[in-house]
């Protein structure tokens, strides 16, 4: 897949791992920043990546904030977007199984080194289990024109 990550200044550390652990993967992946130490407000990046995957540019998106609270609810204002914050890997398998979330957010004064990787690995492999899903998935993306 094609995977647009980014994060704010408090996320920078974990992002390079998310990226460096999709890359791992097998996905392309396209690091938005920002550089070490070059602070930058979540907002501006949540919605960058929101944007991308929304255009379908970019198949999901990775984004790391110092809680993943900010970023995720900056991108979740992209229509088309469905941006989750997980910190455990049960939610994130979920939040694809069922709820078909595009973008992950992750934050980076929550979870470690370790368990990002496990939950980025977990919520890239699990797909859409559509049937009744996809109806009440349908009915979030009618909100997006409310
Ligand atoms: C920045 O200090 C912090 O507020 C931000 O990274 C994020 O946690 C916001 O939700």
């Amino acid at each position: 897949m094609r995977i647009v990550v980014a994060s704010d200044h408090a996320g920078v550390d974990l992002r390079l791992a998310m990226a460096e652990e999709a890359a791992e993967l097998g996905h392309e992946v396209v690091d938005l920043g920002p550089a070490p130490g070059e602070p930058i407000d979540y907002p501006i990046n949540g919605a960058k990546v929101g944007r991308l995957v929304a255009s379908g540019d970019f198949d999901r998106g990775l984004l790391v904030c110092g809680t993943g609270v900010g970023i995720s609810i900056a991108a979740n204002k992209i229509a088309g977007v469905r941006a989750v914050v997980c910190s455990e890997p049960y939610s994130a398998i979920m939040s694809r199984a069922h709820n078909d979330a595009n973008v992950l957010a992750l934050g980076a004064r929550v979870v470690g080194d370790g368990l990002a990787r496990q939950i980025v690995r977990e919520w890239l492999a699990t797909d859409f289990e559509g049937g009744r899903h996809a109806r009440r998935v349908e009915l979030i993306s009618e909100l997006d024109h409310s």
